[in-house]
């Protein structure tokens, strides 16, 4: 198959990207690598991804760009035809859009706009697309179901990925567009995000500085490891979406349709406090954190948890990587990476 992977110089686009040509798929990568974080990292992942076209002899090619920009998009699927179009680029972080909510239209809606014209032209098999567990907002009804309603994001950010999930379903009736949304829980892992806990964490602890903890860490996250997430993502791909033959608009259910389109919760369905998060990283480390205890912060969820039987019925997939072996790895990966 050819796919394209946009984002695949990200932390979870460029797992894809390589495990699709690792099983032999042909891929293209778009990325405006932009300075959200650290570029030397993205560019380091870009390089590991021409090493494993190489390895593979299979097909791989880079376009560097936003695509917020139409004719790029555009430019981009004249030359191929995709059978599967995986949608990763966005601009993520949560409290991040708190203070840059123009970064979030641009990427998130404009982009994914470009992305849902193009697929509909091109008659595109299968787009798959990231959505976050932060769309639950201010639900409080736990484990969190596709099956309720995700009308109160707490941030910009969450806003931007459930307009997406309504951009899709328009898209999905009007031109049969089969569509299928993902809602990450807290992804870690090797080759992870800067912005985020872990990796903020262990730089911290390594170099004897204080660890912010906000709420005491008393708030719980349905920590993901990637690997699991890769393997949710590509067998969803695999699984192209369909009419749900049983949905009906007298009981509407939010993740299902009788167009094309689903949406589907990807999480370790093991939620683990902050605190206890911090306890694996210190033993994987072998150094005790020095905490700087914190009020909580404007727009966090107080705790996140998955219930993922839709998406085992649908791909016979459960993610099941404990938070001690993922950090382990992680903790592998930095080491190595940054040779600390
Ligand atoms: N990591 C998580 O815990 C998590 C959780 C929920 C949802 N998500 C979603 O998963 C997807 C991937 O996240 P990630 O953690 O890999 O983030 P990431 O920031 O590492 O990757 C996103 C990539 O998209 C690129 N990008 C951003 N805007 C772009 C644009 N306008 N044009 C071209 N490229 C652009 C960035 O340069 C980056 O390389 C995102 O859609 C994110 O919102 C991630």
């Amino acid at each position: 198959m050819k796919c394209l992977v946009t984002g695949n110089a990200g932390f979870i686009g460029f797992h894809v990207a390589k495990r699709l040509m690792e099983r032999g798929d042909s891929v293209v990568g778009i990325d405006n690598v932009n300075d959200y974080y650290d570029t030397a990292l993205k560019e380091a992942r870009l390089q590991l991804l021409e090493q494993t076209a190489r390895d593979q002899g299979v097909e791989y090619e880079f376009l560097r760009g936003n695509i917020a920009d139409k004719g790029l998009v555009e430019q981009c699927f004249a030359g191929h035809r995709f059978d599967r179009v995986i949608h990763l680029a966005a601009q993520a972080g949560v409290r991040h859009s708190i203070e840059h909510p123009d970064a979030y239209v641009e990427s998130n809606l404009v982009g994914f706009t470009n992305m849902l014209e193009a697929c509909r032209h091109a008659d595109t098999p299968h787009l798959v697309y990231a959505s976050t567990s932060s769309v639950y907002g201010a639900n409080s009804k736990m484990p969190f179901s596709e099956n309720d309603g995700a009308d109160h994001p707490l941030q910009f950010y969450a806003a931007t990925k459930r307009a997406n999930e309504l951009m899709a379903h328009s898209y999905s009736h009007l031109f049969r567009l089969p569509t299928t949304g993902l809602r990450f829980f807290t992804v870690y892992g090797p080759w992870g995000r800067p912005d985020m806990a872990l990796f903020k964490f262990t730089r911290l602890m390594l170099a004897g500085e204080p660890i912010p903890v906000f709420n005491r860490g008393h708030h719980s996250r349905d920590f993901t490891f990637i690997d699991d997430i890769v393997e949710g993502v590509v067998k969803a791909s695999d699984d192209i979406a369909r009419p749900d033959p049983d949905w009906s608009g007298e009981q509407p259910l939010p993740a299902t349709g009788s167009a094309p389109f689903r949406i589907f919760n990807i999480g370790n369905g093991k939620p683990a406090l902050l605190s206890e998060y911090i306890e694996e990283l210190e033993k994987a480390l072998g150094v005790e954190a020095k905490k700087d205890y914190l009020p909580m912060q404007q727009g966090d969820i107080l705790d996140t948890h998955a219930d993922t039987r839709r998406l085992e019925n649908a791909i016979h997939y459960k993610p099941d990587t404990g938070i001690r072996a993922g950090i382990e790895q992680f903790v592998a990966w930095y080491r190595d990476y940054y040779r600390v």
